[in-house]
């Protein structure tokens, strides 16, 4: 049976250590893992802009023998020249495996039903579950899994609900600080403890993570945004209350100035592009695991 990636719940903790001593395995050997998607056609499906998603997957496809096709939102127009389902239905004859980044997540709900291919979700509103898992990937990589306390600063977005779900299912301690109306729903959250003030949730973390405070699809909110996230930057004196060996991670693209300051994230703790280039060694795990 095929099997799809649209949040992380769709994976148990076992397939999540398969997929990182996979991926760590493809790091060591770039150029040298052979050819597990020869002759397979991979499509991706993008409502929305995108740097490191869309040209890790590309690159991963071509490296592992496959070849992708990138349907932007002129060639596919989906659910206005034609509905999801329809789409869903006839990529399935041509293609193995579909990722979209889609506005809203039902559509890649909807995508999947109605595909007969494993469909891969490259970010929603609501969950980035391939974000998530290279991002615990660069965390093992950098600090180890054990006794490790992650803190996240700013908005309750996609990024944070995906990393909630991969911390609470690997049992790593996270704390969350969030302005009140803009934190996670509190099935998501689980055990995690989700703070107002940043100084709280950054207390003791081993790692601090922030995104944009105004996610694609939210441009309208963004002045917003602006004021209700004023003190949630990660910046120099917030570090300070971290441990000091923590590190600084952020999914890209940043708002320098924003969310994070440039003194941080150009910074010795900072391992930004450590973790961008990671999105490559994990999505082609997740694709040899999903697609082979
Ligand atoms: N982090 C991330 O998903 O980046 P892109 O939006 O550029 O793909
Ligand atoms: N939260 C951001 C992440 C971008 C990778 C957004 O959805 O725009």
């Amino acid at each position: 049976m095929k099997k799809d990636l649209l949040t992380i719940n769709d994976l148990s903790v076992s397939e999540i250590n398969e997929i990182l001593a996979l991926a760590k395995e493809l790091k060591e050997k770039r150029q040298g893992f052979g050819e597990p998607l020869k002759g397979k056609t991979i499509g991706l499906i993008f409502e929305k802009p995108s740097n490191r998603t869309r040209v890790s997957f590309e690159v991963g496809v071509t490296e592992l023998g496959g070849h992708a096709i990138y349907l932007g939102s002129y060639e596919i127009d989906l659910g206005k020249r034609e509905s999801p389902r329809d789409v869903a239905m006839v990529l399935s004859r041509y293609l193995k495996g579909i990722i979209a980044r889609t506005f809203s997540h039902k559509t890649v709900v909807e995508l999947a039903r109605h595909a007969s291919i494993p469909v891969i979700n490259g970010l929603t509103d609501f969950q980035h579950p391939c974000q998530a898992l290279s991002d615990l990937f660069t965390i093992k990589e950098k600090k180890g899994l054990e006794n490790i306390t992650v803190a996240y600063i700013g908005d309750g977005n996609n990024v944070l609900n995906s990393l909630l779900c991969i911390c609470n299912k690997m049992g790593i301690k996270i704390n969350a600080a969030c302005p009140k109306g803009y934190e996670p729903s509190k099935d998501v959250a689980g055990s995690a403890k989700i703070f107002n003030a940043p100084e709280d949730a950054v207390k003791g973390a081993d790692i601090v993570y922030t995104d944009v405070w105004t996610s694609m699809g939210q441009e309208k909110e963004y002045k917003k945004r602006l004021k209700v996230f004023k003190k949630y930057q990660v910046n120099s004196d917030l570090m300070k209350l971290a441990n000091k060996d923590a590190i600084v991670m952020h999914c890209l693209p940043a708002h320098r100035g924003q969310e994070i300051t440039d003194s941080v994230i150009d910074g010795p703790q900072s391992v930004v592009l450590d973790q961008a280039e990671n999105r490559l060694h994990v999505q082609k795990a997740i694709l040899i695991k999903l697609l082979k």
